[in-house]
């Protein structure tokens, strides 16, 4: 299935409440345990649990547990000890790296109620996200497997007129960095971390300071697969103290970097002014994702798709809708039809199943969201905003809101959170909201409605976006089958969970031999 790039990660059906039982009784078990995250390197966590005390975002009250921040030093050890290995890791069989991957795979899917509990207190995920995280990074793993067993097993002869043979083939670059965010804290942390090791290279696998619990279990659970103790090192902690220790470093040999647009460029300047070797950068970035809505276009559908795009996981995903362009004809009626659909979302605790929408990740961004909010309160027009219920004073909530703007240059940035922005335009203008999207400089996600064959087509040949969406919402890109990643502001490709991304991690030789 793997070879033809198929994604078949178990799945759990919530709506069977006789099966919700037991993952509800092992995810309250997990709760009962003291969380607790640090450095692991050369397989080793510490063996004292100190460290900051760590609070989830629905209930700031209750710390979950403690984190201990990984040192300058600590990410220097795991260096010397990743370096030390890689020759090893690298000529290590294709097909035994791909088995250590299906076997981590395995291990996430048996610890599927634990790892889901992590993701709903540390990271804030409703029930139904954080199975999707679990199954996104099981597909990660068994499809780098697959491609690496594929692409990575040996030298491919090329046929040609020289008379002599002629052979090309793959390797690890060395050391990886791997850099990832908290709003997907499993499934990119793995995606990242597997295609690098596929590929044969060392991992440091620096998770975000928000969620380093989850991304410690994950790395605990990927060596009891087998992998060896050097060729994998977590760095939890704070984003500057680890990139400043270690990007400078000439065996640093390639990053993979998802998160903001700002930070990619600081990690890309850093790579460019080192000595050594030049370093491939693998950026995956924020977005300014648009939707383009015509008069043709079937308004229940549309809300729906709307209401997914822009409020599933509080709008905390890079692919969220933030940009919703609708055919002056039909605008009133639609913003209505939205406005009363928001009406019905339920904001509140993740670990409950009737949970629409939980709280966003912490303290700043939602500070961030709310001086947004301010802003769009005096300069823009209010659609709609939903209540929140007193329960959510507890934790970092945001209660999703609407509003109509004149243009999109309003926007200077990517606001990251529930916040959905609707702009009217006239048929005679279609180009322009073209050239205003494509304008952003960013190039993530877009998704067009629109009946009209013609139309669509027009409009996707023009957009300028990594993954364009017709006539269904613009999220939740499935590994393998719609490969993801932007252009422009919104990343350097090649798509993650696509056939390509293994060959970025990895370097072509070619070996000639007179016969
Ligand atoms: P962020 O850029 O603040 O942090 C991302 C990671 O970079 C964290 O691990 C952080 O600790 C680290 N970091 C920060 N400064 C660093 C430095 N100087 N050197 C090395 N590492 C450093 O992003 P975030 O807030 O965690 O994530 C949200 C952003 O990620 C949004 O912009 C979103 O659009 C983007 N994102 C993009 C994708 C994609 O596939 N394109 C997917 C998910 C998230
Ligand atoms: N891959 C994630 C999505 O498509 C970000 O929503």
């Amino acid at each position: 299935l793997y070879g033809e790039g198929r994604a078949n990660a178990k799945g759990m059906d919530v709506t069977d409440v006789a099966k919700l039982e037991p993952l509800r009784d092992a995810m309250m078990a997990t709760l009962d345990e003291n969380w607790w995250a640090g450095p692991i390197v050369g397989g080793r966590p510490r063996d004292v649990l100190t460290g900051r005390v760590v609070h989830g975002p629905a209930d700031n009250g209750k710390p979950i547990g403690r984190v201990l921040d990984a040192t300058a030093e600590d990410a220097t050890t795991a260096l010397d000890r990743a370096h030390r290995a890689r020759h090893a890791w690298d000529r290590t069989p294709a097909t035994q790296r791909a088995d250590i991957l299906r076997r981590i795979a395995d291990l996430y899917e048996e610890n599927m109620p634990r790892l889901m509990a992590f993701a709903v207190r540390e990271a804030g995920k409703s029930i139904p996200d954080a199975i999707a995280e679990v199954r996104e990074a099981v597909d990660f793993l068994r499809y780098y497997a697959g491609k690496a067993e594929e692409d990575f097993s040996g030298p491919t002869v090329l046929p040609g007129p020289t008379g002599e043979s002629n052979s090309i083939s793959l390797h690890g670059r060395g050391v990886f960095l791997c850099i990832s965010p908290w709003n997907f804290p499993l499934a990119i942390f793995t995606g990242q971390v597997a295609a690098a090791l596929a590929a044969g290279n060392c991992v440091l696998a620096k998770p975000a300071e928000q969620t380093p619990i989850i991304a410690y279990e994950a790395v605990r659970l990927m060596h009891r697969a087998g992998l060896p103790d050097d060729v994998l090192s977590l760095l939890p902690g704070d984003g500057p103290t680890i990139g400043n220790a270690l990007l400078p470093d000439p065996r640093i040999a390639g990053v993979a970097f998802t998160g903001s647009t700002d930070t990619a460029r600081i990690i890309n300047k850093a790579l460019a002014n080192r000595e050594g070797p030049i370093a491939p950068l693998i950026a995956e970035t924020g977005g300014q994702n648009a939707m383009i809505v015509d008069s043709s276009a079937l308004p229940e559908q549309v809300t729906r798709d709307v209401l997914i795009s822009a409020f599933q996981s509080a709008g905390q995903r890079c692919s969220a809708l933030r940009v919703l362009f609708v055919q002056q004809d039909i605008a009133d009626k639609l913003t209505k039809m939205i406005a009363g659909a928001m009406k019905e979302l339920r904001i509140g605790d993740p670990s409950l199943l009737a949970t629409d929408v939980g709280p966003v990740i912490d303290d700043e961004a939602k500070a961030m969201l709310s001086k947004h909010a301010e802003r769009m309160d005096r300069d823009a027009k209010l659609i709609y905003r939903t209540p929140m219920p007193e329960s959510c004073e507890t934790g970092t909530f945001f209660a999703p809101c609407a509003y109509e703007i004149p243009s999109l240059d309003v926007l200077e940035r990517e606001v990251f959170g529930p916040v959905l922005h609707v702009v009217r335009y006239k048929a005679a203008e279609l180009d322009k909201v073209i050239d205003a999207i494509n304008g952003t400089g960013y190039g993530l996600t877009a998704a067009v409605h629109s009946r009209v064959e013609a139309t669509v087509n027009h409009i996707v040949d023009r957009l300028e976006v990594g993954n364009a969406y017709v006539n269904r919402n613009q999220i939740g890109a499935i590994v393998g089958v719609q490969p993801f990643g932007g252009e422009g502001l919104s990343g350097t490709g090649p798509k993650a969970g696509g056939p390509r991304y293994l060959h970025r991690f990895a370097t072509e030789r070619v070996v000639s031999v007179d016969t």
